[in-house]
């Protein structure tokens, strides 16, 4: 099973990387059973601390699970927001634009992956499967975004989907098919972020 998955994914892995960009626009079309364990799959193959693996991915399809989720998510979000002394639409900063349209859209992504730390201190394990994630929905064009929720509505989500204590969730990742287009992105120049040897010499190849 897990060759076939692998040979599912062939685009290259340079274009893969290239092109995953946040995709927050997407079409309520379902994505199907063998592209979610495919995708889910390409997860559990990431490095993690100690091989421990300790790790739980809940997928949301369910209609009203995603509304109910979709309702905390935006609670969340301005949450957020009006932590850092934004109370409104018209005094965010316009990074926030797309990131709003989220907030306001999430519960209609066909597939909401909630990516849980299954003990304390193993939120950082989570990373790379959720990359994988990423990665591995690209190559069957299908786009999704890392989120995160906010304190302020962490025990209803947990109780939404009936958590087990100890399990937190790390991230929140729509997927769908995205209404505009993949990649590229916007960096910074290598210069800007690489030194060599010693912080700040850059290297002539940077
Ligand atoms: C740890 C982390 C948390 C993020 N949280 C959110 C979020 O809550 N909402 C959101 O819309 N995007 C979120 N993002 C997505 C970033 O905004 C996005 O990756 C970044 O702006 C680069 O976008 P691009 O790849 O389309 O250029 C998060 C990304 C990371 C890595």
């Amino acid at each position: 099973m897990p060759a076939d998955n692998a040979s599912r994914l062939h685009i290259t892995l340079g274009d893969a990387i290239y092109s995953l960009r946040a995709i927050r626009r997407l079409k309520p079309d379902p994505i199907s059973d063998s592209d979610l364990a495919t995708i889910l799959d390409a997860a559990r193959q990431a490095p993690n601390g100690a091989n421990q693996q300790e790790w739980h991915f809940v997928v949301l399809r369910d209609a009203e699970v995603r509304k109910r989720f979709g309702e905390l998510y935006r609670e969340a979000w301005w949450a957020k927001r009006k932590d850092n002394g934004y109370n409104s639409p018209e005094e965010l900063p316009a990074h926030y634009r797309s990131p709003m349209g989220l907030a306001e859209s999430i519960g209609e992504a066909p597939v909401i992956l909630l990516v849980c730390a299954t003990q304390p201190g193993f939120r950082e394990s989570v990373i790379p499967a959720t990359q994988n994630m990423l990665l591995a929905a690209r190559a069957l064009g299908i786009g999704g975004t890392i989120s995160t929720l906010h304190a302020s509505v962490v025990e209803r989500v947990a109780e939404l989907v009936n958590l087990p204590p100890d399990v937190t969730i790390v991230y929140s990742i729509p997927l769908g098919y995205p209404k505009g287009r993949f990649g590229p992105v916007t960096r910074k120049p290598l210069a800007e972020i690489v030194s060599q040897d010693t912080w700040g010499k850059t290297p002539s190849w940077a």
